[in-house]
């Protein structure tokens, strides 16, 4: 059986003709749809907010993973929640109350993760990973697409996986950053079982057939 899920991450599509690479998606075998939300306050980078992922819901019933790297997440939980969004990421970073941001998400319905960025030690989630549907390891520093992938990232996937198993718990391992067709492997091999790829995926000739060539890399 193959547990790998693809998370194709929108913010390297195509914003004038959106529905099209949503309809592309929805014809994939990517399971879930990858939203990046930046404020441009949390990382130097301004995306999209509500509107868009009000938007991307009407076209599809994917699983939408929504990745907040803004600050202040706790102020707009429910309406993430209302624009469509099946699960929210915040970072541990900036997060200081991040066991009652994590409660406030799952009471309001929705699956929890939570991101580390690259120089963030995994050992910081010891107290509370029991609690999370995902972790997400950042293998660039948030706010663009289309980044080289860093390579110690690998290690920490692998110490999540020693954390995840040590306390018992089901969290599954996200990796966001720099993931290619030429890394995948290795990333599900260390213990990744959830991909996110941008510019792997829409910069390539064939983002349908690249989904599909991801999904089944570990096969290979
Ligand atoms: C970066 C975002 C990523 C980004 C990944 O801050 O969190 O989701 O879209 O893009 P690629 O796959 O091109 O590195
Ligand atoms: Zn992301």
């Amino acid at each position: 059986m193959n547990n790998v899920i693809i998370a194709p991450s929108v913010l390297s599509a195509d914003f004038a003709n959106l529905q099209a690479d949503i309809e592309m998606l929805n014809h994939s075998d990517a399971e879930w749809i990858h939203i990046d939300v930046m404020d441009g306050v949390f990382v130097p980078n301004i995306s999209f907010g509500f509107p868009v992922l009000q938007a991307i819901r009407k076209h599809t019933n994917k699983f939408l993973d929504v990745h907040l790297m803004i600050q202040n997440p706790d102020q707009y939980v429910h309406q993430f929640r209302d624009a469509g969004a099946n699960q929210l990421t915040v970072h541990y970073e900036g997060n200081i109350h991040l066991d009652s941001l994590i409660s406030k998400i799952k009471t309001a319905g929705m699956h929890v993760g939570v991101a580390l960025n690259p120089a963030t030690s995994v050992s910081v989630l010891s107290p509370i990973i029991h609690l999370l549907d995902m972790v997400l390891i950042m293998s660039v520093n948030p706010g663009f697409g289309g980044q080289k992938f860093i390579p110690y990232a690998v290690h920490k996937i692998e110490l999540t996986k020693e954390l995840i198993e040590s306390k018992h718990a089901h969290a599954k391992i996200q990796v966001d950053g720099g993931v290619t067709l030429d890394n995948a492997k290795e990333l599900i091999h260390v213990g990744a079982s959830i991909l996110v790829a941008g510019s792997a995926v829409f910069n390539s000739p064939d983002p349908k057939a690249t989904i599909t060539a991801l999904k089944n890399v570990h096969n290979i």
